[in-house]
């Protein structure tokens, strides 16, 4: 029993999203999405990073979120596990194209929203608050080779029509909203971040930038029709967080981790403080960027969001001399490897404390709620002879991430929810594998796309019940 307390009402719960988990990529009438597009295998990274272009599904290649877990089909199932476990809250995502299958159409698809409409009376009947992402990397693919993405204007119209629908039509049902996952990835991974691919004498740093200003623009704008539809929505903000640790306490080491930490704090400054950050014009200067904006701009980012929300895997590190040699990207945005804290088998930090020191930071800077939406170990899972799964390093990393988040309350600071990664084992983001596990509940699928998709509880599933039970005392 923990020493330290959970407010009453604390949400708890999981997270999925709908390019790792539906599946049924072209089922109801979907159209082809970014995540569609990349493939498992060596093809993978040049394609996530924008590199290499790939606008037509390859009959040689296997597709990880053509299938996914199936949740498509299967989510009463789902749901009915997360509710045996005590779910509060669920997050999860809208995939754009099934409301919009070419995402520049004026009339969204009926058979897509009564989709939707079905989850998240399913999540509402077992007294489940669903928390949801309009957008988590799946772009319209139609958007993509006919607009460029995120990198036109005309992206902020299409995502306002489509936000105004799902504000419109699960009003009542949906009260917690997100409008892009991990907005800062955009910058590290810019084609499964933002549908952004470069042509060779384009300057990347230009594209992502006038891209990130129209995103912020645009979640901005759906931040006010969302108020506008339903005072009591919630809107928030998603980072891909993860405070960057100096290498050492040489002033220049200290200068480049508060430089990493502004470049992926910058889009979450905007979206929670209303403006540009002081430091952003000499940061543009020094790259050759110029964002075009239009006179509207500056008055539509005022509108602010009421939460700030984000996922927290590891801490990172940087120092002076980092370069791309001496870097890694296993999380994604590139790290010194910290040789004070332990890895994960695919050599992700693993940094409790990390946790409440970036939990402080957001707080002392946003003075808004925070929300973890996402957090958990990837591992691989063995079945063992009784037909059981042992995961006691999972429950050893999440009851260390919960204790962290508890002193972060007991810091001061207002959280409104957790939901950890992956609660029912799917896709990787990173990798495309299935056997990078995060669930609660195992799914009977390979890397391959072979399995049965059965469901099974591990053993963290009876561990995660009891601490939403104790409301977190009992980890
Ligand atoms: C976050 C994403 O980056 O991390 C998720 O929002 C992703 O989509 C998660 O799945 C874990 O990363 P990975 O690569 O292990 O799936």
């Amino acid at each position: 029993m923990s020493e330290l307390t959970f407010p009453a009402g604390f949400l708890w719960g999981g997270a999925l999203a709908a390019n790792q988990s539906e599946g049924g990529y072209l089922a109801g009438g979907k159209g082809l999405t970014t995540v569609d597009m990349i493939p498992h295998g060596p093809h993978r990274m040049p394609v996530k990073l924008g590199l290499e272009q790939r606008f037509t599904l390859r009959e040689d290649e296997y597709y990880p979120s053509h299938q996914a877990i199936d949740f498509y089909h299967r989510y009463k199932e789902d749901i009915a596990l997360m509710a045996e476990m005590g779910f509060s809250v669920f997050r999860t995502s809208i995939a754009w194209s099934r409301l919009y299958p070419n995402g520049d159409e004026l009339q969204p698809n009926a058979e897509g929203i009564a989709f939707y409409r079905d989850v998240f009376r399913e999540c509402k009947k077992h007294g489940i608050e669903p928390l949801v992402t309009l957008c988590h990397f799946d772009v319209p693919m139609h958007l993509v080779t006919e607009y460029g993405s995120w990198r036109n204007r005309k992206m902020i119209e299409f995502f306002a029509r489509y936000a105004r629908t799902c504000f419109e039509a699960f009003d009542g049902l949906v009260k917690y909203w997100l409008t892009f996952n991990e907005i800062n990835i955009l910058l590290h991974s810019p084609f499964s971040g933002a549908g952004l691919v470069f042509e060779a004498d384009e300057n990347p740093e230009q594209v992502k930038y006038q891209a990130a200003h129209h995103e912020l623009v645009a979640s901005a704008l759906v931040t006010r029709i969302a108020h506008e539809v339903n005072p009591q929505n919630q809107v928030g903000c998603m980072l891909a967080g993860g405070n960057f640790y100096p290498w050492s306490s040489k002033p220049e080491d200290v200068w480049a981790a508060l430089e990493k930490d502004r470049e992926n704090l910058f889009f979450i400054d905007v979206q929670a403080r209303g403006a540009y950050p002081s430091y952003s014009a000499r940061v543009f200067r020094e790259k050759g960027v110029k964002i075009e904006m239009a006179p509207e701009d500056t008055e539509i980012l005022k509108n602010t969001v009421d939460f700030v929300s984000f996922s927290y895997y590891a801490s990172r590190c940087a120092s002076a001399e980092m370069n791309e040699q001496n870097s890694s990207a296993a999380n994604v945005v590139k790290s010194l490897t910290n040789p004070h804290i332990k890895r994960s088998e695919w050599g992700w930090g693993i940094d409790p404390l990390g946790l409440r020191i970036t939990m402080n930071m957001m707080y002392d800077r946003y003075q808004k709620p925070l929300f973890l939406v996402e957090n958990g170990l990837g591992a691989r899972d063995e079945i063992n002879a009784d037909g059981e799964i042992h995961d006691d390093y999972r429950i050893s990393y999440l009851r260390e991430h919960i204790h962290a988040m508890a002193q972060a309350i007991d810091d001061g600071i207002p959280v409104i929810g957790y939901t950890t990664w992956g609660c029912i084992d799917l896709v990787a983001a990173s990798t495309g594998e299935m056997s990078k596990r995060y669930g609660f509940v195992y799914v009977d699928r390979d890397d391959h796309g072979q399995g049965s998709l059965n469901r099974m509880r591990k053993k963290s599933f009876w561990w995660y019940k009891k601490v939403i039970a104790s409301n977190g005392r009992d980890l």
